[in-house]
């Protein structure tokens, strides 16, 4: 039936070019086709692609699929349709013939088993050797919860892939996972059946007129931005969205997500990577736009439980028991409101604080992101006899602001005390300057404001991004993993957490506002007492316990609490060394257990002596110290670069000299303990921070290893079994020359050694963590629950 359709509107000489299917035929397969999100915009969005490429020389066939029964799907799927709406720019008449044309050329099919996906395939094939049509490709939208992905992605796999030549675009809708490991799965599943190429994630932000125009606003603004882009100009980034709806009759969703993974790991964060990227020098290079973003993605910093606020609205908890029918007594601690504090390390915004917002049952709707920048003028004048909208002392910012709230439509607005933006001015037109309307406090007569001059829903700007190929508009695997790989640690830190409670609307007043302090963040108001139910009480598992290990003690929390703690020792020790002798000699290692405390004590340890410590490596990899595998880079991308270590007392070990690295003859091992002799007084370091391998390995000093467990104290070079082989390492003589030595030991994937090690001797040539007992100092053992108790 399809074929003679095509053929009938093919021929209609009326509207459509008659050279249409010059450039091939293009198939639009959308699975969920009677679904909600189907319903209410992707039908409307391929409508959309329709109208505006009806002339491209491309012919289409839409092809809407789902579980249903043919007659009983068609007819579904027909009320949609009928419903599609002419946008207001279209010239009536035009719309509706091709209205009606859409309709001949959109099918049903029941796509269940295997068969039917091999019939669709078929039918594609016959329609286009009927018609005599090259094929260009085909598209498969998948409107369907993602457990189905896996077999629908299977199905297309192996029975309808396009012939050579012509493409395929699967398009992906979110949650694309719940955490790092679940995406990875995801990912790898896909991966099985589509090339990386072939795959368009869908994260509608990015279809947000305002959110796409980011790039190209920069792009054209560059005289004005590139001076002040950057931390000595931007007081701060805000990326905001606040709802007045609840969570009411979706809550077994939003039960097993809450607001960071519905909005914040996705949404949020791709707004803020287009503003905090850098800029790549063709914006409509695809492969240019990924990777700078990839790379900014990768700049933040690791974040912990005090980087974020969360709440909850007061109704939440009695909703979810009532639509889960969850036992009494239960308590969510799902967040439906976050405030996150996020930094950088790249040069162009370290120190510059980016804070992401987002929460249901608030005061209003709105959404915008914001670069606030710094305000140096001081005024005498009072304000109201100047000009006002151009005067220095008022705030200065660029808004990219999503649509609804007081204005009700997508807008870029800046500061006319910053400059007059460059704008393109058949897709933009400047909006007349309302004093009686506000944004964010400010009459928008204080601003250049623009909006579109076409408002697109952000799937039918989608919807033409994959017709196109536009890869940028869309969310690849890396991206993905690195956005889970930067907000898995808050989920993880923050889920046994209890949110605080707000009542909803605008009877919040305060209670939601927070502030920056010491690195995080903090609600301002103390908690009122009668919105804490009993419940909430936490158990006391958060206390650090305290006791002995190997006959040394013992501390002993979950990671977080525990990295706290250790952090606040090492403080300690380092203050008490430089009031004793005027400096601390600290001895670290590296991998990645200590990197949590390495952010820790960059980031709220304000008191340490940094100015009097000396930093030595405990061991160190054989690779060039630029090598990302060198324990020295490590430190000082998580550490030193954060910190005022003078430069003079910063001692890498010598592992790359006469341009070889760690030969015997070039004598490293030699020079780094003569460096150790002439600074450390006695040899001996104040302070020496150790790891525990599985096999019982501390420092590079290995089971059965040659060199290092005995004889004098010095640095010597060991074998791992692990790569890079190659190692440098303090000797256990000259660590137990140390005043004080910690031990740290993270993870479930330590309970084994842990367990062993709390019942063997001394005996450290099988496990050289034994051999650790300073001959004078103190040995102390941070040890975390899960290592501790598995
Ligand atoms: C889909 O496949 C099933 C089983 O192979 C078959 O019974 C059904 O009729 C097919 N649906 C359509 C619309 O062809
Ligand atoms: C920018 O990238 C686009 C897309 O890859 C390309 O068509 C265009 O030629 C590039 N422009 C320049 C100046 O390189
Ligand atoms: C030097 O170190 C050794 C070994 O730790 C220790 O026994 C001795 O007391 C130290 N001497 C001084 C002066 O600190």
């Amino acid at each position: 039936m399809l074929g003679r359709v095509l053929c009938t509107v093919l021929l209609v000489g009326a509207l459509p070019s008659p050279a249409a299917a010059s450039q091939g035929h293009i198939s639009v397969i959308l699975l969920g086709a009677t679904g909600d999100l189907a319903k209410k915009y992707l039908w409307q969005g391929l409508f959309q692609l329709y109208m505006d490429q009806v002339s491209s020389g491309h012919s289409f066939t839409f092809h809407g699929a789902a579980l249903a029964a043919q007659e009983e799907g068609q007819r579904l799927m027909f009320d949609v349709l009928k419903k599609l709406s002419c946008p207001p720019d279209e010239p009536p008449n035009r719309c509706a013939v091709l209205k009606d044309q859409f309709l001949k050329l959109s099918q049903y099919h029941q796509l269940k088993t295997a068969e039917n996906y091999t019939a669709l395939n078929r039918e594609i094939e016959t329609l286009l050797g009927q018609e005599g049509l090259k094929e260009a490709g085909r598209i498969f939208y998948f409107s369907v919860p993602p457990f189905a992905y896996t077999e629908i992605a299977q199905h297309i796999s192996s029975s309808c892939r396009p012939p050579a030549g012509a493409w395929l675009r699967v398009v992906l809708e979110k949650p694309f996972g719940h955490d790092l490991e679940s995406a990875q799965q995801l990912a790898a599943q896909l991966a099985g059946f589509f090339r990386e190429e072939e795959m368009y994630r869908v994260d509608h932000y990015l279809g947000k007129q305002a959110v796409a125009h980011i790039l190209p606003f920069r792009d054209q603004n560059r005289r004005f931005l590139d001076p002040i882009w950057n931390r000595h100009h931007v007081e701060r980034v805000e990326v905001v969205l606040k709802e007045t709806v609840d969570a009411k009759g979706r809550t077994s969703f939003y039960e097993q997500y809450g607001v960071i993974r519905d909005v914040l790991q996705n949404h949020l964060t791709e707004a803020l990577m287009f503003l905090i990227m850098e800029l790549p020098a063709n914006v409509s290079s695809a492969q240019e736009v990924l990777q700078h973003k990839l790379q900014a993605l990768q700049s933040l910093w690791g974040l912990d439980r005090s980087s974020a606020v969360l709440g909850q609205y007061q109704a939440y908890d009695s909703q979810v028991q009532e639509e889960l029918q969850e036992a009494r007594g239960r308590v969510s601690t799902t967040p439906t409101f976050a405030g996150v504090l996020i930094h950088s390390d790249s040069p162009r915004w370290e120190g510059i604080p980016f804070l992401l917002t987002s929460g249901k049952a608030l005061d209003e709707r709105v959404g915008y992101a914001r670069v606030l920048f710094r305000n140096r003028a001081y005024c005498p004048q009072s304000g109201s006899l100047r000009d006002a909208g151009h005067s220095q002392c008022k705030p200065k910012q660029i808004i990219f602001y999503f649509g609804h709230g007081a204005l009700g439509t997508p807008a870029v607005l800046v500061s006319r005390n910053l400059f007059q933006p460059a704008m393109p001015k058949d897709s933009w037109k400047e909006a007349e300057a309302r004093s009686d309307l506000h944004i964010l406090e400010q009459p928008l007569s204080d601003f250049y404001m623009y909006s579109p001059v076409k408002e697109r829903d952000a799937y039918s700007v989608l919807i033409s991004n994959i017709y196109h190929g536009r890869k940028d508009f869309f969310i690849t695997t890396e991206n993905l993993l690195a956005s889970w790989a930067f907000w898995t640690p808050l989920l993880d830190s923050t889920s046994r957490q209890p949110p605080r409670l707000y009542p909803g609307g605008v009877e919040n007043q305060q209670l939601l506002d927070f502030e920056m302090v010491s690195g995080g963040l903090a609600f301002t108001l103390a908690e009122p007492a009668e919105l804490l139910s009993p419940s909430r009480h936490m158990p006391s598992d958060f206390r650090a316990i305290q006791s002995k290990f190997r006959q040394s003690p013992l501390v002993s929390a979950w990671a977080e609490d525990l990295i706290s703690q250790l952090a606040s020792d090492m403080e300690q020790a380092a203050l008490s060394s430089v009031a004793r002798s005027g400096h601390f000699h600290l001895a670290l290692s590296g991998g990645s257990s200590p990197v949590g405390l390495f952010q820790r004590l960059a980031r709220h340890h304000y008191s340490f002596p940094w100015q009097h410590t000396h930093v030595w490596l405990v061991d160190e990899r054989c690779v060039p110290l630029t090598d990302g595998e060198s324990n020295f880079q490590g430190l000082h991308r998580h550490l030193l670069q954060h910190v005022r270590v003078p430069y003079l007392n910063i001692h890498p070990m010598p592992v790359h000299l006469n341009q070889r690295l760690c030969v015997e003859e070039d004598g490293g091992a030699q020079l780094y303990a003569q460096d150790i002799v002439a600074l450390v007084a006695n040899a001996s370091f104040d302070l020496v921070l150790l790891g525990v391998g599985t096999d019982g390995h501390t420092a590079s000093l290995f089971p059965r290893s040659e060199t290092g467990l005995e004889g004098a104290p010095g640095v010597v070079l060991t074998e791992s079994p692990v790569k890079p082989h190659q190692r440098m390492s303090l000797s256990l003589p000259l660590i137990n020359r140390a005043r004080q030595v910690f031990v740290l030991v993270l993870g479930k994937g330590k309970h084994d050694i842990t367990t062993l090690l709390s019942r063997v001797g001394h005996e450290p040539s099988k496990w050289p963590i034994s051999g650790v007992s300073p001959s004078s100092g103190q040995l102390v053992w941070y040890v975390d629950y899960e290592a501790l108790l598995g």
